[in-house]
């Protein structure tokens, strides 16, 4: 029997996905996983219990990863589980920008009462005109999950669609339409396109992004999308960009006071994965990494160790080992198992920058002598018996 903790509502969606072996506990001692969405995980001491922790969503910063690591405990995340919804957002946000979707709605709620509206709406509609996003060329900065699903999508909206990524996926590549044509410099999005939307992740490397270089480049009249994070656009100098009108419109998911109720300015609340099926998109692949890692061994999605699958564990003994990336750990294993008469029917080592995992099929159960001098290897972490 397995025991899990939820340290935030997780949708049932997810949760019945787990089997009659599982139980879930009311509080984080001796459970094996920990399922969490937000809850901040760093204060928390975590019993010796815990192998797994899954993260309903993509970033991690309130989980201890280092810590995770050093204890030998594997932190999933579920990448692309919530794309289709801030996909929906950017689809919805090139339309908002490109007519007065907003300033209509308002003016007509202005309105209530009177009598004549029908004839006043067609003599004030014009203000609210806007233009079509068929034929405009829309350039996404980023071809991740989520960049790569814009781009499918606004291309059957009939948009001329450029996407820029240098680290592309090869799985992402696979599902880009092939009428999106590959951008290979940033200034060729930057010269060209009508809209540009920003897909990448916040790192060193793309902090302000989008700064006045950049802008300087672009066409007149551009709009710039934003449901990726605020920092990645030098956002003083895109409201420069603004008031000369070099800028029409930016469109941004991420609410502070530089943005907050400016002219030309559309902000919505962190909204973009804010949907009921992003929601239980996450739950449900993070019970089932959860489930995959527990009563197979195999790792899919961790941030802090590698992928490692050897498929649904048939042998009569399987031990996973999660240790540093270091020399010699692997011989002392096998020289520990020779010695105690145990055969390797099948073995995977797979290592993600100072850590690294080891799963082990055996043809007889290993003894607890054994486990224990495994764990006493310098280096290891964690050894736990999957069968
Ligand atoms: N608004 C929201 O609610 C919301 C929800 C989910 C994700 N996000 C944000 O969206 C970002 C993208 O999410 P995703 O799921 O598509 O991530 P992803 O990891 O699938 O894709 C990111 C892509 O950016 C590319 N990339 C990295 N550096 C680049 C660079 N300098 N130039 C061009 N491409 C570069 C990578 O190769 C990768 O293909 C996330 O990092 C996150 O910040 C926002």
């Amino acid at each position: 029997m397995f025991q899990y903790h939820c340290l935030n509502a997780i949708s049932e969606k997810g949760l019945e996905l787990f089997s009659d072996e599982y139980k879930q506990s009311e509080t984080i001692d001796n459970c094996d996983a920990i399922l969490v969405r937000s809850a901040k995980m760093h204060e928390m001491e975590l019993p010796e219990t815990v192998a797994a922790i899954a993260r309903a969503g993509a970033g991690v910063n309130n989980i201890p990863v280092k810590e995770c690591s050093e204890k030998g405990v594997v932190v999933f995340n579920t990448p692309g589980a919530n794309a289709n919804g801030v996909k929906e957002l950017v689809l919805a946000g090139m339309l908002l920008a490109s007519r007065d979707i907003v300033g209509g709605i308002e003016w007509v709620a202005q309105q209530k009462g009177c009598d004549d509206i029908g004839k006043l709406v067609e003599k004030k509609k014009k203000q609210f005109a806007g233009c079509e996003i068929s034929g405009k060329k829309l350039g996404i900065i980023g071809l991740g999950a989520i960049g790569a699903m814009v781009a499918n999508a606004a291309t059957k909206l009939g948009m001329e669609v450029f996407g820029y990524d240098p680290y592309i996926s090869i799985d992402a590549a696979w599902n880009l339409s092939r009428t999106i044509k590959h951008s290979k410099s940033l200034d060729e999005i930057y010269t060209q396109c009508d809209y540009i939307t920003v897909h990448v992740p916040l790192l060193d490397s793309t902090r302000k992004m989008i700064n006045k270089d950049a802008l300087d480049k672009m066409k007149e009249g551009v709009v710039i999308l934003n449901f990726a994070r605020d920092l990645l656009v030098d956002e003083e100098a895109l409201i420069e960009a603004l008031e000369s009108g070099k800028v029409k419109k930016y469109v941004t998911d991420f609410a502070n006071p530089t943005v907050a109720g400016r002219e030309g300015i559309l902000v919505t609340p962190h909204l973009g994965a804010s949907t009921e099926e992003s929601e239980e998109n996450c739950a449900v692949m993070a019970v089932k990494e959860i489930r995959d890692f527990l009563e197979n061994g195999n790792i899919k999605n961790s941030v802090n160790f590698p992928n490692c699958d050897m498929g649904s564990c048939v042998a009569v003994g399987r031990i996973a080992i999660t240790h540093k990336n270091i020399p010699n750990i692997i011989s002392q294993v096998t020289k520990i198992l020779g010695a105690e008469g145990l055969n390797i029917a099948d073995m995977t080592n797979k290592s993600k920058g100072e850590y690294a995992y080891t799963l082990i099929d055996l043809e007889s159960a290993a003894s607890k002598e054994a486990l224990d001098e495994l764990k006493a290897v310098e280096g290891v972490a964690k050894v736990r018996v999957v069968r």
